[in-house]
């Protein structure tokens, strides 16, 4: 890691002692990425709790380091802090060996495998959702958590949606996702640390011992396809890998979709104009199953999803290490700094979108498609190898839940519009109260 003499070329505000920059930057992140922006320009340093880092700005900086055309940027090294809890998953991998599980991976994304998990995924929104309060507040949040985290159970390891095991599991996963957060960083006892070591143990254990059946029968789950998975050159996964990259890939999945649907509930209810477009668009697919071609023709939707990922990004900032010196922007980087991206600021930049903070998915219609207005303008998913492998598949799921929920209801909100939580993961705070009423 660099000493601060070795940055000392690089621009920055002053630091305060011992927490440096990380309560500024716990407060408000955006405003004060933004004012530092401002100061220093797309090149600057911070110290976030005594480590310092190298912010690089905008969506020129997105694109070099993320394509990283010279292998220089290390995933691993970046996402350090998951590695106590998801060691050998794909984020926390670099460059051959990376490259060699991603193509394993993405067999259990073919299209034959995302079919199978649509049905799935029909039937369990459509049970869970019929339980949710008609015509009395409720907090959207804790219930999509809730329920995108029992659909996992279905969806992700074919387990019966409201069995035992599944309650054991999703408590796990909960604790682990906790600690994957916690500042304490040692699993002292009774800490959120110590709970997501022992999580992660017993979903090793529930899972390593699911293994043999799963490769012997199958099954039309993630798990069961990842026991299955093969490359083109039939290598498949030891039990430990498929362990270790389930158990990254369900976080993954977990929390992102569930702030990402918040932000569209919220959004339709501060717009009812565009609910009742959505409302419109989902009637117009008619009664039948919402198989690829019906999903296909959520055009609104589609723009309504990728507005609220550019607002409320559920990953913000994309960190990595830099394995060799390099040269930016006028600056050289000395190996092994830490680097963090932006890509949440980056999509609220009045150069690349018209009134940035304004609500508006019609940006992305065929008249305007700004976020075509650089390659790395709309970068909510990443870019280059380690671009989200569950994009299309988290379309689909939003999709589908958007659908069925509108089917059958309106979204009301009884309150203001939320205000965002953005750090250390984006969450509406209040918890997006919200009455549904049916039609
Ligand atoms: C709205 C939903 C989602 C968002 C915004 C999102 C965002 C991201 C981002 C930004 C990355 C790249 C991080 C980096 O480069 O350091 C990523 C990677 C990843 N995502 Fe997602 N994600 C979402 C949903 C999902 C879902 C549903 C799954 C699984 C079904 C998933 C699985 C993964 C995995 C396994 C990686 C690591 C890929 C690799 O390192 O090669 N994500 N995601």
């Amino acid at each position: 890691m660099p000493t601060k003499a070795a940055l000392s070329h690089i621009p920055g505000p002053p630091t305060p002692p011992i927490v440096g920059h990380t309560l500024t930057i716990a407060r408000d992140s955006y405003g004060t990425q933004q004012d530092y922006i401002q100061r220093y320009g797309p090149v600057y340093k911070t110290n976030m709790l005594g480590v310092w880092r190298v912010n690089l700005c905008g969506p020129d900086a997105l694109e070099m380091v993320l394509m990283d055309r010279e292998r220089i940027f290390s995933s691993e090294g970046g996402w350090d802090a998951l590695k106590r809890i998801y060691p050998g998953g794909l984020l926390l991998q670099d460059f051959d060996h990376h490259r060699r599980n991603r193509r394993i991976m993405t067999a259990a994304f073919r299209a034959s495998a995302i079919r199978d998990y649509r049905l799935r995924m029909t039937e369990a929104m459509d049970s869970l959702l019929a339980a949710w309060p008609i015509g009395t507040p409720f907090c959207f949040y804790t219930a999509i958590k809730d329920l995108t985290l029992r659909m996992g159970g279905a969806v992700f390891m074919g387990l019966p949606l409201d069995g035992d095991l599944a309650k054991d599991v999703n408590r796990a996963i909960r604790d682990e996702i906790r600690a994957s957060l916690a500042v304490i960083r040692h699993p002292l006892p009774f800490t959120p640390m110590w709970r997501g070591v022992r999580g992660r143990d017993f979903l090793r254990r529930t899972f390593r011992a699911l293994i043999p059946e799963r490769r012997a029968n199958g099954g039309e789950d993630f798990f069961s396809q990842m026991c299955l998975a093969r490359d083109e050159n039939g290598q498949s996964w030891s039990e430990d890998e498929i362990l270790d990259q389930f158990n990254l890939l369900i976080m993954a999945a977990h929390d992102t979709t569930a702030t990402t649907l918040s932000v569209m509930i919220a959004a339709l209810g501060e717009h009812p104009e565009w609910q009742a477009k959505l409302a419109h668009e989902v009637a117009s697919l008619g009664k039948g199953e919402l198989d690829e071609d019906a999903l296909s023709k959520m055009t609104q939707t589609n723009n309504v999803f990728r507005e609220a990922l550019r607002l409320v990004p559920p990953v913000p900032f994309i960190p990595r290490l830099a394995t060799r010196d390099f040269h930016w922007n006028g600056y050289d980087i000395p190996a092994g700094t830490s680097l963090a991206l932006n890509p949440g600021v980056t999509m609220l930049s009045p150069e690349l979108y018209t009134n940035p903070t304004k609500f508006d998915p019609n940006r992305f219609g065929p008249e305007r498609v700004e976020d075509r207005s650089h390659k790395f303008a709309w970068t909510p998913f990443g870019g280059g190898a380690h671009k989200c492998i569950g994009m299309h598949f988290s379309t689909l799921q939003v999709k589908l839940f958007m659908a069925t929920l509108l089917r059958k209801n309106r979204i009301h909100l009884p309150g203001r519009a939320p205000v965002w939580q953005r750090m250390p993961i984006p969450k509406p705070k209040g918890g997006l109260p919200i009455i549904l009423e049916r039609v």
